[in-house]
């Protein structure tokens, strides 16, 4: 992702120099002028023709003079490209910003947009230890938030599952548990690729609900099922023989993670599988900077949002009784890495 951006301990490097500060200090222009386009549909209105300023300005009921500040600015982002005074989608914009791509990104950049607001109040979240944004309203309290919530959590699952599902071998496994599984996409995708495997998604009531309509419309709800339940206190069952925990333990403290670990251990058979997929640093919190800014962001919405290394969480499973730890990355730009063990 932002790996390769100059930091100030790079700039220091070469002398002081305001660079790195300057682009820190302003780089919320450019996310919300991304956020603004998508939130607009601008892209969507280009999908076909090149306009002029006034075309768009005109289509999507806005001011002339500032939308022509506006795409230039989209092309300085390199979204938009502009020609004799028209403007166009540029590749990358027409296969991850225009709705009707497979790749369309709009619903996650529209649950980032959802932040924006959040990330405004970051200093109210440091002085309090409280999120700016209760995770109950996305996870069930509103229901359009929710929905939302799920929809991104689904688009962004099938982009990111091309490079999961390959690295997981469940031949000739047959009951998997996805803790918190969110819209199921894994556990849909996991069972076609693998037949025989059957998969519980133990998701929150509201969350479950929209993650079963996604179940029948992918046409497997004969091989997944939704369980309504508290990942805290949910009974897992036994006899399993492979456990998914994605993308949740960066909900969760050290406590709650290893709990969750010990809870997957027993209900697995012995060589059972437990995945944990996640956004993780290296040891020490601060590397890669994406994995440490993901932190804030869960800071700022999970009452125990943060980020974990996955060495710590290696060194968890090891402790709950599973051998043949290792950990794989997803390739760029997906910040993911999974962690896999058998029970011993
Ligand atoms: C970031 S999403 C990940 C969803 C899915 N596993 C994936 O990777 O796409 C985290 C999920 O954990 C669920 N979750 C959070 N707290 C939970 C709890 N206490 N019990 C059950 N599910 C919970 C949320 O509803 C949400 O769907």
């Amino acid at each position: 992702m932002s790996d390769q951006r100059e930091t100030p301990e790079d700039a220091k490097s070469q002398g002081p120099n305001p660079s790195a500060i300057v682009r820190l200090s302003t780089a919320y222009w450019e996310s919300q002028t991304l956020l603004t386009a998508n939130r607009l549909r601008l892209f969507d209105f280009l999908a076909d023709s090149d306009r002029s300023a006034d075309e768009v300005a005109a289509g999507l009921k806005l001011d002339p003079r500032s939308t022509a500040l506006f795409l230039r600015a989209c092309v300085g982002l390199g979204v938009l490209a502009q020609t004799a005074g028209r403007f166009q989608n540029t590749p990358v914009a027409s296969v991850f910003l225009v709705s009707r791509s497979p790749a369309f990104m709009g619903k996650v950049i529209h649950y980032s947009d959802q932040l924006y607001t959040s990330w405004g109040r970051l200093e109210d979240a440091l002085r309090s230890g409280q999120p700016a944004l209760p995770a109950q309203s996305y996870l069930g309290d509103d229901a359009e938030r929710t929905r939302g919530f799920v929809m991104a959590m689904h688009d962004r699952a099938l982009g990111i599952a091309r490079a999961l599902v390959p690295l997981l071998d469940l031949s000739g496994r047959r009951k998997m548990l996805d803790v918190g599984g969110g819209p199921g996409t894994y556990s849909v995708l996991l069972t076609e690729r693998f037949p025989g495997l059957q998969a519980e998604v133990l998701e929150l009531p509201g969350v479950a609900a929209v993650a079963r309509e996604l179940v029948a419309a992918a046409g497997a709800s004969d091989r997944v099922s939704l369980r309504d339940g508290d990942y805290h206190n949910a009974d897992f069952g036994s006899g399993k023989d492979v456990v998914l925990m994605s993308g949740m333990f960066h909900r969760e403290s050290e406590q709650a993670c290893r709990g969750l670990i010990e809870r997957a251990a027993a209900c697995l058979d012995t060589g059972g599988l437990l995945v944990v997929s996640d956004v993780f640093t290296d040891p020490g919190g601060t590397h890669p900077p994406f994995a440490a800014m993901f932190g804030l962001n869960m800071m700022l919405t999970a009452a125990d949002g943060g980020v974990h290394a996955d060495a710590d969480v290696q060194r968890w499973m090891a402790e709950a009784g599973f051998g043949e730890l290792r950990t794989a990355a997803l390739p760029p730009p997906m910040p993911h890495r999974v962690v896999m063990g058998r029970k011993l």
